[in-house]
């Protein structure tokens, strides 16, 4: 995909999610701030690509950074994480769609088709509720193995992500969409 077509499915997306946050702002939900993103500035757009240096993420963990106004979750998977994202059968999924900006639009969400790596350690999604754009909590939904916490869950109207960033249980209609990334060396990805 070209670098043009990304900036345009990255416009699109940044429409879609400025509309959500102020639904959620009107509800008195806590969102991340939205505030002018419908023209972003000269300086926000020369920002379109960032270098995230990831070499200080412990597995297990997650870091939030601020990419084109919004927040993307960079996840650093545990054996565990990757395991129950990948048992899961892409037929028992609500939106079997990947939402991954770096492959082909119509792939199918199997935990292959989201995760940056190969082996799954790296999991990079946009960290705003595809419901009406509140930031999910890490760690804490209902969809990890025997029944244990375990993905995202969006506390203002109870969405839950799995390990994979998938959206299963809640209104939220989509999976978390994964924003154009690469590792650029090992410990650096660049996103946009
Ligand atoms: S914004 Fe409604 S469930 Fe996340």
């Amino acid at each position: 995909m070209s670098n043009a077509e990304h900036h345009e499915g990255t416009r699109r997306d940044f429409l879609y999610y400025a509309t959500a946050g102020a639904g959620a702002v009107a509800t008195g939900a806590a969102v991340w701030p939205l505030v002018n993103q419908m023209n972003p500035s000269a300086d926000v757009l020369a920002l379109s690509s960032i270098r995230v240096d990831v070499s200080g993420v412990a597995e297990g963990s997650q870091i939030t950074v601020k990419w084109l106004g919004k927040p993307v979750f960079i996840r650093r998977r545990t054996p565990d994480e990757i395991a129950d994202a990948r048992s899961v059968d892409v037929s028992d999924l609500v939106d079997p769609i990947a939402r991954n900006a770096n492959i082909d639009g119509a792939a199918e969400a199997t935990d292959e088709n989201r995760a940056m790596d190969e082996a799954g350690e790296w999991l990079v999604q946009m960290g705003v509720c595809t419901h009406l754009g509140c930031v999910p909590l890490g760690n804490a939904g209902d969809y990890a193995l025997d029944g244990g916490v375990g993905g995202w869950f969006c506390p203002c109207h109870g969405s839950h992500y799995d390990t994979s960033g998938r959206i299963r249980k809640g209104p939220a209609p989509e999976n978390l969409p994964v924003p154009p990334a690469e590792f650029v060396d090992e410990t650096t990805i660049l996103l946009g």
